[in-house]
């Protein structure tokens, strides 16, 4: 983050009179009702094999409270009210430190610096052919085995306005997990007054690079840990989706989502979709696809999509400016993990809506470009907004 940009956050916080508690102070277990009215609170989640403090901050506003760690840009959890004013977790998440680091299938994680698969773990860019270590069959994703989900961030809180939020920061060296340039990176996450979950990234680099970064929150409208979204209704902007091969690498096609499982421009359930035999539902075990938005790429987050869940009211509304939608329900979850309230993690418990440009973009010349040149700033943003019914 530039040095004055820096200053400004750091005198509004203190101009907003922002709590931060000492490390420690603070325990992870007993805090849920942490952060009053919209100030947010920091304690300490836990510490890295090397000592190295992890912080986990909550955000409280509008009815929503989001918690987020200080790893990865994890969000821990994230509460929302029912139609009668209940408030469950609506995110997929451990209540400790060490399952993030063993063994976190991404759990709310923000994903750098490149959301999804690059084919081989290769790509050449300005004739410069790129390695890249692969972490998933022959491919690379969500930015290799020590992804920006794994890393420290820093993070200072502000109120501005009725906004409150968190502006986490790192610098990613010049050749991290095998990419070109240095690349600084800020990512905003803000509550507003209606309790909307905003994110806004931003990047900057000094050489030629690929950047996609992106959200990784596995939500259940039901509440984490309730059984699956099977019966969830999503609506979904985008007439056409990324068919993929058998390492789930897009084909390079833009399909027609008429007359398959992946039609969802009418309100659909989630279940009755991602487990109807197609030859692209058989290969991804359901589906774990990219969807190309109908408004394309935006100046300004625009409609994407809503997931309503019937039985608890909730809806959530995602806005964009991105131009590709991928959604993953949950099909890799297998009952090994247990989450935050102790329940087991099973097939379809989840789905996640991750907000991005296309997988494999930098292989694929008729995808927008996720190239990112020196002068030019990286910046998307999306948002979700909650409400019931
Ligand atoms: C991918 C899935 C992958 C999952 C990991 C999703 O974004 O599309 O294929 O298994 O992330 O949690």
């Amino acid at each position: 983050m530039p040095s004055t940009t820096r200053r400004t956050v750091l005198t509004a916080a203190a101009a907003a009179g922002i709590t931060v508690t000492a490390p420690g102070t603070a325990r992870a277990t007993g805090s849920r009702r942490g952060a009053t009215g919209n100030t947010p609170v920091r304690e300490l989640f836990g510490r890295l094999a090397d000592g190295t403090a992890v912080h986990r901050w909550t955000l409280r506003n509008g009815g929503t409270t989001l918690r987020a760690l200080s790893y990865g840009g994890v969000i821990q959890s994230l509460e929302t009210a029912d139609r009668h004013g209940r408030t469950a977790d609506v995110a997929l998440g451990f209540d400790n430190l060490d399952d993030y680091v063993a063994k976190s299938p991404y759990f709310g994680g923000l994903i750098g610096r490149y959301g999804n698969r690059i084919a081989d773990g290769r790509f050449t860019l300005d004739g410069t052919l790129h390695q890249l270590p692969v972490n998933d069959g022959p491919n690379s994703l969500h930015g290799g085995d020590r992804g920006f989900d794994k890393r420290i961030w820093d993070v200072e809180p502000f109120t501005r306005g009725a906004d409150t939020g968190l502006v986490l920061s790192r610098t990613s060296s010049d050749g991290e997990a095998g990419y070109p340039g240095t690349l600084a990176v800020r990512v905003t996450y803000t509550l507003t007054p209606r309790g909307a979950w905003r994110i806004d990234y931003e990047a900057t680099t000094d050489r030629a690079t690929v950047v996609n970064l992106t959200s990784h929150t596995y939500f259940n409208l039901a509440g984490e840990g309730s059984g699956t979204v099977d019966g969830h209704l999503l609506e979904l902007a985008a007439a056409r989706y990324t068919p993929v091969g058998a390492t789930l690498i897009p084909t390079g096609e833009l399909a027609p989502v008429a007359g398959t499982p992946f039609d969802f421009r009418r309100a659909r359930g989630i279940g009755t979709q991602d487990r109807t035999p197609h030859e692209q539902t058989v290969i991804a075990k359901g589906i774990d696809h990219n969807y190309a938005l109908d408004k394309g790429i935006t100046a300004r987050p625009e409609y994407a999509l809503t997931v309503t869940d019937p039985g608890s009211g909730r809806v959530m509304k995602m806005y964009t400016t991105e131009p590709g939608m991928q959604l993953y329900t949950g099909n890799f979850l297998d009952g090994t993990l247990t989450g935050t309230s102790g329940r087991l993690y099973r097939q379809g418990d989840a789905f996640c809506l991750e907000a991005q440009h296309f997988p494999d973009s930098p292989n694929q010349p008729s995808f927008p470009s996720t190239v990112l040149r020196p002068g030019r700033p990286y910046r998307t943003t999306t948002v979700h907004a909650f409400s019931t019914r």
